[in-house]
């Protein structure tokens, strides 16, 4: 039996539980977001709001009132046993605390019907461990979306051991089905394919300038030239910010991750420079 995704609870209206919700409205689906409490869900309005904007700027189709019809088709609920009571999939993008996740699984697996599937966006925590709370290890998995879904629409997915292959295959498809390129990981991994390849580029970019080797610029050109990608490390950490990729190094098993986060924090973040949404990072932006 085919398994028939129509239905969508999104739980989490932060930065990326908004934009999952939006870009599964504007493809159609019937979606419904929760979060903790109504001053939550009025915030939730005023991002579904901005998102609108931004789609009538970037996305192809969102003229005509499509991307405000999106929004205003997502059902806000501040009840989460009735917020999954009749959903097909719950993507789950609750904040990344284990511990919230684990609460959360346990609250809906009692409430959600059999048939639904859960999917976690957590971009750190492995759904192992998580799975036992589900109280469905058989359809849940992890489903990763990168921040700015309607333009980097990469959809990481990865099951555990225990995930059903239909499951699986239905999870992949439905990421498709709302404009994601699907991005199947056969064994669960720490970082999924893309930070595990960005971060150590980053670290290494990092590493070179600050070891004096190599200036920002000159490591960025580099990289540039001899690879043809648009982009360098150091362009790309100004894009990300430079407080994740400080957080990622203080907690790094990466002997020299210390060392970096010093580096980064007395040259930069105590300077205010925190990458473009400051308007300086390792270079300048001017407004
Ligand atoms: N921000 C990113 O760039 C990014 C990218 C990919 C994946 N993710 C993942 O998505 C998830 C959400 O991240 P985010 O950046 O959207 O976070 P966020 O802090 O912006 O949003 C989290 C939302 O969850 C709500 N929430 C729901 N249940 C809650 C509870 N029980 N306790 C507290 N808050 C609750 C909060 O009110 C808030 O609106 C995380 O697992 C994160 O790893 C984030």
């Amino acid at each position: 039996m085919t398994i028939d995704i129509r239905k969508v609870t999104v739980l989490g209206t932060g930065v990326l539980g908004s934009q999952i919700a939006f870009q599964s409205a504007f493809r159609g689906f019937d979606v419904t977001a929760y979060d903790i409490s109504d001053d939550a869900l009025e915030a939730a309005r005023t991002r579904f709001d901005g998102l609108a904007q931004t789609y009538r700027k970037e996305v192809e189709g969102a003229g005509d009132g499509k991307a405000e019809r999106a929004g205003a088709s997502i059902t806000l609920s501040s009840d989460l046993a009735q917020a999954v009571s009749d959903a097909d999939l719950v993507i789950e993008a609750v904040p990344e605390v284990l511990s919230i996740k684990q609460d959360t699984y346990e609250k809906i697996g009692k409430a959600a019907p059999e048939r639904t599937i859960f999917a976690t966006n957590s971009s750190t925590l492995l759904p192992s461990a998580m799975k036992d709370f589900t109280g469905r290890p058989d359809r849940f998995l992890a489903l990763h979306f990168a921040n700015r879904v309607w333009q980097f629409n990469t959809a990481e997915v990865m099951g555990t051991p225990d995930t059903d292959p239909k499951v699986y295959q239905a999870v992949v498809d439905f990421a498709s089905a709302i404009g994601m390129v699907p991005i199947e990981i056969h064994r669960e991994k720490a970082g999924y394919v893309l930070n595990s390849l960005l971060v150590p580029l980053l670290n290494a970019g990092m590493a070179l300038s600050a070891g004096g080797y190599a200036e920002p610029d000159a490591v960025d050109k580099t990289w540039r030239i001899a690879t043809g990608a648009p982009m360098g490390p150091f362009q790309i950490l100004d894009i990300i910010g430079l407080t994740t990729p400080y957080n990622i190094l203080v907690n790094s098993e990466d002997p020299n991750g210390p060392k970096l986060a010093e580096w980064l924090k007395t040259n930069y973040i105590d300077k205010g420079k925190l990458g473009i949404a400051s308007g300086e990072g390792f270079y300048k932006y001017p407004a």
